[in-house]
């Protein structure tokens, strides 16, 4: 969407994955502080966003969406000052039906250009727009007028698509919005997560290099659902993915072993890559997947993926990853954070445990 926004994917939090409805603004501005003290802010961590649930079930007798009285009773404006005062940026919540998914507070079909004027006027940056209870119209008409609300309202706002994948927003989403969701909801756990990396890696040639990228939902590492080597796997394959890197866990209080994966540099770097090009499954063989992408400066990243009970050595051909052959490599390893010594000729093999994953950067030197 050329609102100039997401020209790489976007950082930072949300709501929903480690709280659901269970919010207030304590928690928001505690973990914009939190954003802050540990550093992820600096990293790229921008986005604080509010998911479902932050509003009274009736708007005012004009119409106008009101912030929760019990949870939120400083207002939305307030928060939005205060985030913006920290240097980030406010996200916020509405859904192209009657009611959002909870049914705990309306949704803005029928208000979309009175809810955007709202959003703009208390300094929000980021709007997640649900699908739920609409009056079954198709979403390529539903979400459009949203878009022209936002472009109208006077802010530029992310737009950040939720349709859940049912009507391939990835065909028509990147004139609609900044990203469109390729899947229904994560959950904290193995098979939840490496589906939906699959569902959204069959998308990867609609993603807009520059404004629109494919969201395979938002992040459940740290949530203590999944080991320390399949969270790795899952922030490995969002980045790769140029996925929207969304924390869903309570940044408030992480453990050290969460905050090494979500504030690896070069993991994050690959993610917000000028290039902006989503990498793809590039070789499958049982329990083995090989994915691989572009970066910059005639870099390639790779992903050596062991989706097994079994440990197995991996091997990426130059053939598989889009690297000429004959090319002399040199390998950084993003979890090490090691350049290997030896250099690399056709292929590059790893051992790699079961569910877990290695990841590298490679560049031609010879
Ligand atoms: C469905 C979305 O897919 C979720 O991410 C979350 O926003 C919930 N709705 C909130 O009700």
């Amino acid at each position: 969407l050329a609102n100039g926004l997401g020209t790489t994917p976007p950082m930072g939090w949300n709501s929903w994955n480690h709280f659901s409805c269970q919010i207030n603004e304590k928690i928001i501005r505690e973990t914009a502080d939190a954003l802050v003290a540990t550093g992820l802010s600096k990293l790229g961590y921008t986005y604080v966003n509010i998911d479902d649930c932050w509003a009274e079930l009736n708007r005012d007798d004009k119409g106008n969406l009101v912030a929760k009285n019990s949870t939120f009773p400083s207002g939305i404006k307030a928060l939005a000052d205060y985030v913006h005062s920290k240097g980030l940026k406010l996200g916020i919540y509405s859904d192209a039906g009657y009611f959002t998914c909870s049914k705990q507070m309306p949704g803005s079909l029928g208000h979309e250009f009175q809810d955007a004027k709202t959003f703009a006027s208390w300094g929000i940056d980021y709007l997640k727009y649900d699908n739920c209870n609409n009056d079954g119209s198709k979403p390529t008409v539903r979400y459009p007028i949203m878009t022209r609300a936002l472009m109208m309202a006077g802010r530029a706002i992310f737009l950040s698509l939720c349709e859940w994948g049912d009507m391939h927003p990835a065909l028509w989403g990147a004139k609609v919005g900044n990203s469109w969701r390729t899947t229904n909801d994560i959950n904290d756990s193995w098979e939840s997560m490496i589906s939906r990396a699959d569902m959204n890696e069959v998308y990867a040639d609609y993603a807009r290099p520059g404004g629109g990228w494919n969201d395979p939902d938002m992040l459940e590492v740290g949530n203590g659902g999944m080991t320390n080597n399949e969270y790795i796997v899952h922030f490995s394959l969002w980045a790769l993915s140029k996925a929207p890197l969304l924390l869903g866990c309570d940044v408030r209080n992480m453990t050290k072993e969460t905050m090494e994966i979500v504030a690896n540099k070069e993991v994050i770097a690959v993610n917000q890559d000028s290039l902006g090009v989503q990498g793809k499954k590039v070789r499958m063989e049982g329990d083995i997947e090989i994915w691989a992408g572009p970066l910059s400066g005639y870099r390639v990243a790779v992903v050596l993926l062991n989706r097994g009970p079994l440990r197995y050595a991996i091997t990426a051909d130059w053939d598989d990853i889009g690297i000429p052959p004959k090319s002399v490599v040199e390998a950084r390893d993003l979890w090490e954070h090691k350049t290997l010594k030896r250099h690399f000729m056709n292929k590059l093999t790893a051992t790699v445990d079961p569910h877990a994953c290695k990841m590298y950067v490679l560049k031609s030197v010879v």
